[in-house]
């Protein structure tokens, strides 16, 4: 079938997005994932790092902006940078390992050294260039640089809202996020990596659907369920749209689902969590220790219930912090970093840390199953669109308040209408 004829007026674009469902090109075809590269992770905010994860001068990761790979940096002076990983002699890659602490790197290919700030600091055999060769048009691309309460954002977009606007919204959601630790001290640590063979906005679809949990976990909530109904995700099972759950957009193509409302009057979030193996033993430990405080610490060792996702790349899933890299059209990066608490005692982060045995390696692999087979089925030509219309066009299903953040009920697919309202306004090269 082939894609309707454009009205006049309407963009490209919006003949492939529209409200209620989107081309499957959008997740096919490598030249639209070749644009999407350059007017969504070229013009927009990209999560880049975690402050914790480059404490002191010198620090620093190699990540990706789109396919861009990029240096996070925290220079000899303590400030922060992005610098594009492409050496200005012949463009080799400068820094090829995936983390640090360096206040200088050297091309291996015929040594230009950098500093961390991203100035050329030298070349070898200087005398071989003539009289206007000028070291301080050479340093290494920078992306502009800010930082949210330590998770930093790096844009090469020019006319990007700073980032507490650029975030809205969903900016006292992460506070919330972030505050469950005492004195917001968040540590982010080590990567479980997965890739799948499908277009990374898969992964953004899914990430705050309310309406697959209770068939693509089967497994995983009938085990939960055995140990009793109000288990972690087992309300997914029960009617979800009936229930305290929901969803949101937040605009700019962030999004929301909570779960948290579900733990109100059920008790701790602990005590509903799967089992862990072998988590008793440090239960008992903080418990000896804590006494009645260890109800607090215990809750702090398990997810956070809250799915927050900032367009485009950056997932808060839990306790975890989960990273979309896209690769290919048809080729995705995903990375779960644990996160834990500084200064929380060690059973506490133990137990964040083997949270990643729990849904990032019992359930993701559901989900991933999912995204392949989706791109399998989007690889037939004969069949167009994609359905996002869930919960569209029905009366009093939508609350929106006062800033404009519309609240659905948990399965509702107005979250994947709101990821689609901006990633078309950026291809359309409104930003
Ligand atoms: Fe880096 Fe030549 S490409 S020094
Ligand atoms: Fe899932």
């Amino acid at each position: 079938m082939a894609v309707p004829q454009a009205a006049t007026g309407w963009s490209r674009w919006d003949e492939l997005v529209r409200e209620d469902r989107v081309h499957r090109s959008v997740y096919t075809d490598s030249a639209i994932f070749e644009e999407e590269m350059v007017k969504i992770f070229g013009c927009t905010w990209v999560y880049l790092a975690h402050e914790s994860e480059i404490p002191a001068p010198g620090d620093f990761k190699t990540r990706q902006v789109g396919r861009r790979p990029v240096i996070v940096t925290r220079d000899g002076r303590g400030r922060l940078n992005a610098l594009l990983n492409r050496c200005r002699h012949r463009g080799a890659t400068v820094c090829r390992v995936e983390g640090g602490s360096a206040l200088s790197f050297t091309c291996p290919y015929h040594g230009w050294t950098y500093r961390s700030s991203g100035e050329l600091a030298g070349v070898p055999w200087p005398d071989g260039y003539a009289a206007g060769f000028d070291r301080s048009d050479l340093g290494l691309g920078r992306l502009r640089v800010e930082s949210y309460r330590g998770f930093i954002f790096g844009t090469l977009g020019q006319a990007v809202p700073d980032l507490t606007e650029y975030l809205g919204p969903a900016a006292s959601l992460l506070n919330q996020w972030i505050d469950r630790a005492p004195g917001g001290e968040v540590v982010v640590t080590n990567a479980n990596r997965m890739a799948y063979r499908g277009n990374w906005k898969l992964a953004s679809d899914n990430s705050a659907d309310g309406y697959h949990p209770a068939f693509s976990h089967r497994s995983l909530l009938k085990m939960a369920q055995r140990l009793g109904e109000q288990k972690d995700m087992v309300y997914f099972a029960q009617h979800p749209d009936d229930g305290p759950m929901y969803v949101q957009s937040l605009g700019r193509g962030h999004t929301f689902g909570d779960q948290r409302p579900n733990y109100r009057g059920v008790g701790s979030y602990w005590r509903q969590q799967r089992p862990q193996p072998g988590r008793e033993a440090y239960e008992q430990e903080l418990r000896r220790r804590w006494g009645d405080e260890a109800d607090r610490w215990l809750d702090l060792a398990v997810g956070s219930q809250m799915n927050l996702n900032i367009f485009p790349n950056l997932l808060v899933i839990g306790n975890q912090i989960q990273v979309v890299e896209p690769i290919a059209v048809d080729h995705t990066q995903l990375t779960w970093y644990s996160t834990l608490i500084q200064h929380a005692p060690d059973e506490v982060n133990v137990l964040r840390m083997r949270s990643q045995e729990d849904f990032p390696s019992f359930g993701e692999p559901d989900d991933l199953a999912n995204f392949e087979e989706c791109q399998r089925g989007l690889s037939i030509p004969e069949v167009d669109w994609v359905l996002c219309n869930r919960g569209l066009g029905i009366p009093d299903r939508h609350h929106e308040d006062d800033r404009g953040v519309v609240t659905g009920p948990a399965t509702d697919e107005l979250v994947i209408r709101d990821f689609y309202r901006e990633w078309k306004r950026l291809m359309s090269g409104e930003s």
